[in-house]
């Protein structure tokens, strides 16, 4: 029950007062971010594709000290190129804290996070509504080594991957971190971006693949 009250509330809501003026093109997407990011690399759009790497560093401010916690301003950047998304989910939440856009739910499979909904992302249209969300940001664990820090089976990405069509509004963006670049069907989804994260020495390199949900009229 009280997934379907979130739903609700993330459909009603509206962006209000904080309404973020619509980004129409990636162009003007890679803009706000490099105007919000002055001192670091800009990104780059060419040929339709958005591209670029962010040298995000440790956490050393962070209290929680959870495995695999975002690096300090990875969501900031995120938001930087996504600040008009109205309902935003986020997924394997661990201990994301929200905030950053109006209409947030975290997502994770562990209760004792205290994540929004507390589920199994293989099963997202359990949870929500079909095409509710405008944007989807991802964090799985990447790989069996990972998934065992946090208890749980490794996930099946294409799986994950074809529920968040379900859930996301044509047009929508997902954003997903990860070490490899999940499968996608080509119908579904088309690959908009890639943004390599380096954090720091003796770190794994990640990849930000960026995807558009393709209309049902494409
Ligand atoms: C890499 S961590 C995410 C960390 C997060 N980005 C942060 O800043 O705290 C991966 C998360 O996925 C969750 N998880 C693992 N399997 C899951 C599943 N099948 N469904 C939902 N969440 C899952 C874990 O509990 C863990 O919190």
């Amino acid at each position: 029950m009280k997934i379907k009250k979130i739903s609700k509330k993330l459909d009603k809501n509206e962006f209000g007062s904080k309404k973020a003026k619509k980004l129409k093109t990636l162009k003007e997407r890679a803009e706000n971010y490099n105007k919000m990011f002055p001192n670091y690399p800009s990104i780059i759009v060419d040929k339709d594709w958005l591209y670029g790497m962010w040298v995000i560093g440790n956490n050393y401010h962070s209290k929680k000290n959870y495995y695999g916690e975002y690096p300090p301003s990875y969501l900031k950047r995120v938001y930087s190129l996504f600040p008009d998304a109205k309902n935003v989910l986020h997924l394997f939440s661990g201990v994301v804290e929200s905030g950053l856009w109006l209409n947030e739910c975290r997502f994770d499979i562990k209760p004792e996070l205290k994540p929004d909904v507390i589920g199994d992302a293989h099963k997202l249209s359990n949870y929500f509504s079909k095409e509710l969300f405008d944007l989807i940001l991802a964090d799985p664990p990447y790989s069996n080594e990972d998934a065992m820090h946090y208890g749980t089976p490794m996930i099946n990405r294409n799986k994950v991957v074809k529920e968040c069509y379900y859930v996301l509004k044509a047009g929508g963006f997902l954003c997903w971190l990860d070490q490899v670049l999940p499968m996608y069907r080509k119908i579904e989804f088309r690959l908009v971006g890639i943004i390599g994260i380096v954090r720091s020495t003796n770190h794994r390199f990640r990849v930000l693949s960026i995807f558009q949900k393709i209309g049902d009229d494409e």
